[in-house]
C-alpha cells in the first residue's frame, strides 16, 4: 500500500512538472567521527599505521582556539583575540564501497585555518596556506575501494600573530565527500549569468564545465532544467557535447524565462537550475545551482540601482567568528545574525576581509542582502608578523580565482573587493615584507602597457599589481564591478592611479564623500567601511553630548581604567565618526551608493581603543552575544518603515544624578517624556536630527515616552526602576529546533524583580546544566573583558543579560536547560528537538 502511495505521488508530481526526485547525491557531509590532537612540529601522523587511539573524537566544524580561557600571553595577542593557536592534526578512517570502484572520489574543504596539508592513505595530496580559501582534492588514485582509508590533515597555526582579528584554528568549516561518475560536472562547474532581462523575458546563460574521466571519448547530453521557487519546471534545454578522455570542456547553453520574477532585497526570489548529464541515455550526474535574476548598475550620480530602482546600501562589515562558537561554522548561528541585522533594516554585508563560509552567501541569497565579497587584508606588505603577505606572491592568483569561481553564481554578490587598506597604497613592499624574488617574478610578469600607463609615463609596481588583480577578477567574472577598500583617499594612491578599479570605495573620510565626483568623475562611489564607533552595551558616559575620541590619534597609546566605552553615540575611533555623523552624509547624497559600517556584530580580537585585559571589539552595533546596543534602534528608525520608538538608558540610577534620556523614533512628529506621571516636555527632531534628548534629574519610578503624529498617539514606551531581583527569566529565540545535530536555540537570561522588571545592572553568576537530547555549546554576555572560556557552562550577567547556546545532539526529544543563581530559585526552559 505504502509503495503504491509513493508511486502515485511520484506520478502526480511528474505529471505536474514539479521537480523530480533527486536521483544522484554527489555530495555528502564528511564532518562526522574525526580524531584530533594538538601536537608539536615533530609529530608526523600522516601514515596509515599511525596509532590515533588516544586522540580526542569529535565532529567538524571544529575550532580548537575557542575552547581555551582567554590569556594575555598567547602570541596572537589581544588583537587576535587572546586565545591560543598551535599545531593540530586531524585523522579520519572511512570505508569506500567496492561498488564505487568506477567512481571519482573528491574531498572538499570549505576552509581550514591555516597552512593545511592533506594526506590520503599516506600520500600528500596538497597544501593550502590561506586559511579562508575553499579547496578540493581528487582522492581517486589513492582510494582503496572495498576497504578502509585514512585521511590525515595537519593544520599549522603556530606562528602568531598572523591576523588583526580572531581567526580561530582548525578545520573550522564544513568538509564534504563528493562521489561522481567518470562523466560529471566539474568542481564549481557552472557559471550562470543573466545577460538580458526585461519585464517580459530574461535570458539565462549557462556555462557548464563537463569532465570526462573515462578511458574513451564520450558523447554527453547536457540537460538544463530551470525550476521556479515552487519546484515547477519553467523551461528546459539540452544538447550534445563530445568530451575526449581525461579532459574537460565548457559548454554554453541558454534558457529563456517568460515574465521573470526578479531577485531583490524585499523578495529575494530564487530559481533553481538542475544540470543533468547523460551518456548513452544513462544519467551520470545531477548538479544544482541557485539562480537569481536581477539587473544592477553603480551610477556615478545616482548610486546603486537594482532592477531599475535606486537602493541605498545600508550595510555592515562583519568578521567571520560567531561569538561563543568561535570560528566553527554553524548555519543557524549565521542565520540568526542575519535575522537580527535584517530586523534593524540592514541590507548589506561586507565579508571583511576574506572569502566567507559558503553558508553565509547561501543565506544572503535567500534573505536578500547586498554582498561585497572580499579577498584579502594584505598583499605583499605585511600587517602582522606572520600573515598571508609571505604567501601572497605564490598564492594570490589561485586564492583570488578560486574565491570568484566559487562565489560568482550568488545573486547576492554585487561587488568584488581585491583588498582592504593594503599597504601598497603608500609604498612599495620592502624586503622584509615579502619573498623578494617571488614578488619580482610576479610583478615583472605584467608586460602589457595600458592606456593609463602611456598617459602617465610610467606607473609604479603597486598600480600594476592593482591592475593585475583586477584583471584576474574580470577574467573570471566580468559581470560585477571590482573595488578595493581604500583608506588612502588622495589621487596619488597607486590603486586609484591604476585606473583599474570599477568602483571607488573609501574607508572612513566621510567629509570627503560630498565632493568625491570631482576626483573620480567616471566611477561609482560607496563607503566600503565607515563609522568605527565604540560602545559597551549598557554603559553610559555623561553628559551624552560630550565626545570621547579614543585614542586621540591612531598612533597615540591609550588607556582608561574604565576598560569600557559609552553606549550613547558619543564615542568613536579618531579615523571614524559617530553613527549619526556618517549616516547623515550617506543619507543626504544620492551619488553615495551606500556604506558598510564597521561593524554589525562585535567580534573577537581588536579591542580598540584598549588592549588586554580587553579581548574583543567595541565596534559592533550588536554585541558579541547578539544583544543589540542602543544605536541599533537609531538605524531601525531610519532604515525600516515600521513604527519605532526607543528610549534609553535604563532607569536604575543613584538619587541626585542627572541622566540624559535619548529617544530614537520615526513616523511621528513629536515625543513626550513623563517621569512618574509628570511631563518633562515634548521634543521634535529638526533639520537632520536623528534623536531627541531630555536632561532629567533622576528619581526612581516610571519613565514613559509617547510618540504622536498630528496629535494622534503612535507608540508608547515605558522603563521602570527595577527592584531587588527575585527570579530568573529564560527566553529561547526558538523553543523548537531541528533534531539534526546542528541546530541551535539561543537562550537569553535576565533577573527580574517581583513585578517582572528586568534588572539592568545585574552581574551575578549564572550556572547552567542541560538534560535530554542536547548540550550547551557556548555561553556569553557581550562583555569585552570576560576571560572565562566561552565554552564554559556558566557566565556572569553583564549589564543584566547573558546567553546560553544549546545544540541538539541529533535525536528527537526534549532538552531541558536549567539556570541557577545563588539565592534565587532555579529556573528551567524546555526546548524541543524535532
Ligand atoms: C579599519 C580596518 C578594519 C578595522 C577597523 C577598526 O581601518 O579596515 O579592519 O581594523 O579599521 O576601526
Amino acid at each position: 500500500m505504502k509503495k503504491l502511495n509513493f508511486l502515485l505521488i511520484f506520478l502526480a508530481l511528474y505529471a505536474t512538472g514539479i521537480a523530480a526526485v533527486k536521483q544522484i547525491n554527489r555530495v555528502q557531509s564528511f564532518n562526522q567521527s574525526w580524531k584530533f590532537t594538538l601536537a608539536d612540529s615533530t609529530m608526523n601522523a600522516s601514515s596509515v599505521s599511525f596509532d590515533d587511539n588516544n586522540w580526542r573524537s569529535l565532529n567538524l566544524p571544529h575550532d580548537w582556539s575557542i575552547e581555551s580561557d582567554f590569556g594575555k600571553d598567547f602570541p596572537a595577542t589581544a588583537g587576535g583575540g587572546a586565545l591560543p593557536g598551535g599545531l593540530g592534526w586531524y585523522r579520519k578512517t572511512f570505508t569506500v564501497d567496492i561498488k564505487d570502484k568506477e567512481k571519482r572520489i573528491y574531498i572538499d574543504f570549505d576552509g581550514v585555518y591555516r597552512n593545511s596539508e592533506v594526506w590520503i592513505n599516506g600520500t600528500s595530496v596538497g597544501k593550502r596556506p590561506y586559511g579562508y580559501s575553499s579547496f578540493q582534492y581528487d582522492l581517486t588514485p589513492y582510494i582503496k575501494f572495498g576497504s578502509t582509508n585514512v585521511i590525515a590533515v595537519k593544520v599549522d597555526n603556530s606562528k602568531e600573530p598572523n591576523s588583526r582579528w580572531y581567526s580561530g584554528s582548525g578545520i573550522y568549516r564544513n568538509v564534504w565527500l563528493t562521489t561522481t561518475n567518470p562523466v560529471h560536472v566539474d568542481h564549481w562547474g557552472t557559471y550562470i549569468t543573466t545577460p538580458k532581462i526585461s519585464a517580459s523575458s530574461a535570458e539565462i546563460a549557462i556555462q557548464t564545465t563537463i569532465k570526462n574521466d573515462d578511458k574513451s571519448l564520450k558523447t554527453v547530453r547536457v540537460e538544463q532544467t530551470l525550476y521556479d521557487a515552487q519546484g515547477k519546471v519553467v523551461n528546459k534545454v539540452d544538447g550534445p557535447l563530445y568530451v575526449s578522455p581525461g579532459t574537460s570542456h565548457q559548454y554554453l547553453q541558454s534558457i529563456t524565462v517568460d515574465k521573470p520574477m526578479l531577485w531583490n532585497i524585499e523578495n529575494p526570489y530564487l530559481y533553481k537550475l538542475v544540470t543533468r548529464t547523460y551518456v548513452t541515455g544513462r544519467l551520470t550526474d545531477e548538479y544544482t545551482t541557485n539562480v537569481g535574476i536581477r539587473s544592477f548598475t553603480f551610477n556615478v550620480k545616482k548610486g546603486f540601482i537594482l532592477n531599475g530602482k535606486r537602493v541605498k546600501i545600508n550595510g555592515v562589515c562583519n568578521h567571520h567568528d560567531l561569538g561563543a562558537l568561535g570560528a566553527a561554522v554553524n548555519a543557524r548561528a549565521i542565520e540568526r545574525q542575519l535575522q537580527i541585522l535584517k530586523e534593524m533594516g540592514c541590507n548589506g554585508i561586507r565579508t571583511s576581509h576574506n572569502p566567507p563560509a559558503p553558508e553565509l552567501l547561501d543565506l544572503c541569497d535567500k534573505m536578500g542582502f547586498i554582498v561585497m565579497d572580499e579577498s584579502f587584508d594584505m598583499w605583499l606588505k605585511k600587517k602582522t608578523t606572520y600573515d598571508y603577505s609571505a604567501d601572497f606572491a605564490a598564492w594570490h592568483e589561485r586564492d583570488l580565482t578560486d574565491m570568484i569561481v566559487r562565489d560568482r553564481n550568488h545573486p547576492s554578490i554585487f561587488i568584488w573587493s581585491i583588498g582592504n587598506e593594503v599597504g601598497e597604497q603608500w609604498g612599495e613592499a620592502k624586503t622584509e615584507d615579502m619573498d623578494l624574488q617571488q614578488a619580482n617574478v610576479l610583478l615583472n610578469k605584467k608586460k602589457e602597457v595600458s592606456a593609463a600607463e602611456i598617459r602617465q609615463g610610467s606607473l609604479g609596481k603597486n598600480a600594476l599589481l592593482t591592475k593585475h588583480l583586477v584583471d584576474i577578477t574580470h577574467g573570471v567574472d566580468p559581470t560585477r564591478p571590482v573595488s578595493a577598500a581604500c583608506n588612502g583617499t588622495d589621487d596619488t594612491n597607486p590603486l586609484f592611479m591604476s585606473e583599474a578599479l570599477d568602483l571607488i570605495g573609501f574607508n572612513y573620510h566621510e567629509s570627503e564623500y560630498a565632493g568625491i565626483t570631482k576626483h573620480h568623475p567616471n566611477q561609482g562611489f560607496f563607503s566600503s567601511e565607515s563609522v568605527s564607533a565604540l560602545q559597551s552595551r549598557g554603559f553610559y558616559l555623561m553628559p551624552s553630548d560630550s565626545m570621547n575620541i579614543w585614542p586621540e590619534r591612531w598612533d597615540k597609546p591609550f588607556s582608561n581604567p574604565l576598560q569600557k566605552c559609552s553606549a550613547y553615540d558619543n564615542s568613536h575611533a579618531p579615523w571614524g565618526s559617530t553613527h549619526e555623523t556618517t549616516w547623515k552624509i550617506v543619507k543626504k547624497y544620492d551619488h553615495i551608493a551606500g556604506q558598510y559600517i564597521w561593524t554589525g556584530f562585535d567580534y573577537l580580537g581588536e579591542p580598540t581603543p584598549y588592549w588586554w585585559p580587553s579581548r574583543s571589539s567595541f565596534f559592533g552595533i550588536i554585541d558579541l552575544a547578539g544583544f543589540p546596543k542602543d544605536v541599533y534602534y537609531m538605524y531601525q528608525s531610519e532604515w525600516t518603515t515600521k513604527d519605532v520608538l526607543y528610549i534609553f538608558p535604563h532607569w536604575n540610577w543613584k538619587a541626585g544624578q542627572t541622566v540624559d534620556v535619548w529617544a530614537y523614533y520615526n513616523n511621528a512628529d513629536e515625543v513626550e517624556l513623563c517621569l512618574n506621571g509628570q511631563s518633562l516636555g515634548k521634543r521634535s527632531k529638526t533639520g537632520d536630527d536623528l534623536h531627541v534628548m531630555w536632561r532629567v534629574p533622576y528619581a526612581p519610578g516610571t519613565l514613559k515616552a509617547v510618540s504622536r503624529k498630528a496629535g494622534k498617539e503612535v507608540l508608547t514606551k515605558e522603563i521602570r526602576t527595577a527592584g531587588e531581583p527575585v527570579n530568573i527569566r529564560l527566553k529561547a529565540d526558538r523553543p523548537t529546533i531541528a533534531a539534526d545535530g546542528k541546530d541551535l536555540s539561543f537562550v537569553t537570561v535576565e533577573l527580574i524583580d517581583k513585578d517582572g522588571n528586568a534588572s539592568p545592572l545585574a552581574d551575578q553568576l549564572v550556572k547552567f546544566t542541560v538534560e535530554g537530547e542536547g548540550a550547551i555549546v557556548g555561553t556569553d554576555n557581550g562583555d569585552q573583558n570576560d576571560h572565562v572560556s566561552l565554552k564554559k557552562p556558566e557566565r556572569h550577567l553583564f549589564y543584566g543579560k547573558c546567553l546560553a547556546i544549546v545544540q541538539t545532539n541529533g535525536k528527537a526529544g526534549n532538552i531541558t536547560l536549567k539556570a541557577s543563581v545563588e539565592g534565587l530559585p532555579t529556573q528551567q526552559i524546555l526546548i524541543q528537538s524535532k
